[in-house]
């Protein structure tokens, strides 16, 4: 339903935000803004504000922002109408009865609406009559049982040009209306402007019915019986149907996924009803194309992650790799995409049927990340093993995230895509922060410190890395942030990243073993320094003789202590940089900072 402008602006002036967000989030009044803990991610200090005035809300940590409608739609997972009655509602206001135009569409609709329902109850008769026998038969030979055939409502049209079109006639209903439906066809007129007689559209086929979100008919499919051309045939769209706006079985799948169930996309009307009948209760298809926007964002208002399980062939991994692309301009934080892949040559529904329930689902719970999708995409499986390589794939998957709308969800991309490149090469990744802050940036605000401050940071630099050198097998657990400190000594530096480089190589050397290759390429003088007693008077847990947990733990802290030094220093000063200049980049800044802030509190629980 369309709202009027002047409705929609009665409405945002008559809810309060700070009402509205108050029932959800606790509000202290700071200046002309309130603040509080924000609802959209983690978090322990507020960076969650609210402007009465303006009417929205924003949070520096994640980037969420927008209307009290909004509010409502993303915290309630509503639609934009359900939202606004919702608060129209508690306003106690009305909501406006429509246009006479309005009304008189809804009561076509109406109208519509009953002859799809006539028409799928004649389907569903035919399938119990002689001339039904063979459909019945394949059904039943695919392994549905009449439960099931009963549950979807399946159907049958006989061979006949006239058999629908004659029934619906007796039950009242108008040509114009069969028409309108898709259910009859009406050709051109002839050579000589004769209007040639109309017919059914469904002949001979097995019949699924359609339902829109509130299981009402809107629509069929035929599926020939047997081999044949065209496999399958759907009704046109109408005034009930458009078919990039719907997905097949959304209105049983609805209430299992809001209770919890996977949400899972696949390609064909049988494999929504065999996933339905292995248990899998939350299955949706597109109707023969690429998933649509607007399917997109049906999905994501049932779930955060649904998970792509497309055929095992050319054409499934096709629409999987549209859908990613399709997807980029439309995350939000928190909301993704997930990609089962298939065996070659199967779908759900044939992979169910040869191997069961218990594989299908290892093969949706192994499904990877968009992030992991775009990096298959780009990479195809090859190692980049040179610069030239890297900047390439680095380009392309920077090209995938630059599609991305959303600037915190774009930055995170960019930032794992980075991290992920560095990682393979073995080398340290750009500098402490991720890809929104300038480069340099953490340097200038070392270099700015005192020489006492810079001797404390030199030495937990050292001691970060001791760490590793004494207890290699530590590397899965702090080899990646490791990776990412500025060092500011450059001897050490080399050294941390030859170590880091072998033991991508080779993680399963010891201590002994690093020590020894990393004094063939020429680091003993900077070893010997470094694994001293000097460096394990300020931390015993560097010491070779310590267990690896207790090594751990005193890495852990002392990469807090480090880490979180130089990056209080920058966001006092993004913060003091914020108040007088509002531009993005220096909101961009500021999150990116905030964001690892909070990564940084995540370590000390
Ligand atoms: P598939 O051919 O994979 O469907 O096409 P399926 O459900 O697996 O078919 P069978 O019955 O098991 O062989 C996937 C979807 O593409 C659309 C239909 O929506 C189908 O479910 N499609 C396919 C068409 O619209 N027309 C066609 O000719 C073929
Ligand atoms: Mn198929």
């Amino acid at each position: 339903m369309a709202f009027s402008p002047q409705f929609l602006d009665e409405l945002r002036h008559r809810v309060g935000i700070v009402d509205v967000v108050s029932r959800r989030v606790r509000l202290t009044k700071r200046g002309r803004e309130h603040l509080g803990l924000c609802p959209f991610h983690k978090e322990k200090t507020p960076s969650f504000t609210v402007n009465e005035e303006k009417g929205f809300y924003h949070c520096f940590g994640c980037g969420a922002h927008g209307s009290a409608i909004d509010f409502v739609m993303n915290t309630d997972n509503l639609s934009f109408p359900e939202a606004v009655e919702r608060l129209a509602h508690d306003a106690g206001m009305e909501v406006p009865a429509d246009s006479p135009e309005e009304r008189a569409r809804a009561q076509e609709q109406k109208t519509l609406f009953d002859v799809m329902d006539k028409a799928r109850a004649i389907f569903v008769r035919n399938l119990r009559l002689p001339e039904g026998r063979g459909a019945l038969d394949y059904l039943r030979g695919r392994g549905l049982d009449d439960a099931t055939i009963e549950e979807f409502g399946l159907g049958f049209a006989v061979e006949s040009r006239g058999a629908l079109k004659g029934l619906l006639a007796r039950a009242g209903v108008a040509e114009s209306q069969m028409i309108a439906t898709g259910l009859v066809i009406k050709p051109e007129d002839d050579s000589r402007g004769t209007p040639r007689s109309t017919y059914d559209r469904f002949r001979r086929r097995v019949i699924f019915p359609i339902l829109d979100a509130r299981g009402r008919v809107i629509a069929f499919g035929g599926r020939i019986l047997g081999d044949g051309e065209p496999k399958y045939l759907n009704s046109p769209d109408t005034p009930l149907f458009h078919k990039g706006r719907v997905l097949y079985g959304l209105s049983q799948a609805a209430p299992a996924a809001r209770s919890g169930e996977t949400l899972i996309v696949t390609e064909g009307y049988m494999d929504v009803i065999a996933l339905h009948r292995g248990g899998f209760k939350a299955a949706v298809a597109p109707l023969g194309t690429a998933l649509t926007e607007d399917q997109l964002g049906i999905l994501w208002r049932l779930s955060r992650e649904p998970v792509l399980c497309f055929d095992g062939d050319a054409a499934g991994a096709r629409a999987a790799r549209r859908a990613a692309e399709r997807a980029l301009p439309l995350l939000k934080p928190g909301l993704g995409l997930r990609f089962a892949a298939l065996p070659a040559g199967e779908d759900p529904d044939s992979l169910l049927e040869a191997e069961g329930a218990a594989a299908l689902k290892r093969h949706i719970e192994a499904a990877v990340p968009l992030s992991d999708m775009l990096w298959g995409m780009v990479t195809r499986g090859q190692a980049a093993k040179t610069p030239e390589e890297r900047s390439f794939f680095q380009m392309k998957l920077e090209d995938y995230a630059r599609l991305i709308g959303d600037s915190m969800v774009r930055g995170h991309f960019i930032k794992a895509f980075r991290d992920r490149i560095w990682a393979r090469a073995g080398t340290r990744p750009f500098e402490a922060g991720s890809a929104a802050v300038p480069p340099g940036a953490a340097d200038r605000a070392r270099s700015g410190a005192s020489s006492r401050t810079r001797e404390v940071l030199n030495r937990r630099e050292a001691i970060l890395l001791a760490v590793l050198l004494t207890h290699p097998g530590l590397y899965d657990m702090i080899g990646e942030r490791l990776g990412k400190i500025g060092f500011s000594a450059p001897e050490l530096d080399k050294l941390r990243q030859e170590a880091l480089k072998t033991l991508a190589q080779a993680p399963d050397l010891d201590s002994a073993g690093l020590q020894h290759q990393l004094r063939e390429c020429g680091y003993s003088e900077t070893l010997d320094s470094l694994l001293s007693p000097k460096v394990y008077e300020h931390a015993f847990f560097a010491r070779p003789t310590v267990d690896d947990e207790t090594a751990r733990q005193g890495w852990e802290e002392t990469y807090n202590l480090y880490h979180r030094k130089d990056l209080r220093a920058e966001i006092e000063e993004a913060k003091a940089g914020l108040s007088g200049d509002l531009t993005a980049e220096a909101m961009e800044r500021f999150r990116a900072l905030k964001a690892q802030e909070h990564q940084v509190q995540d370590f000390d629980g």
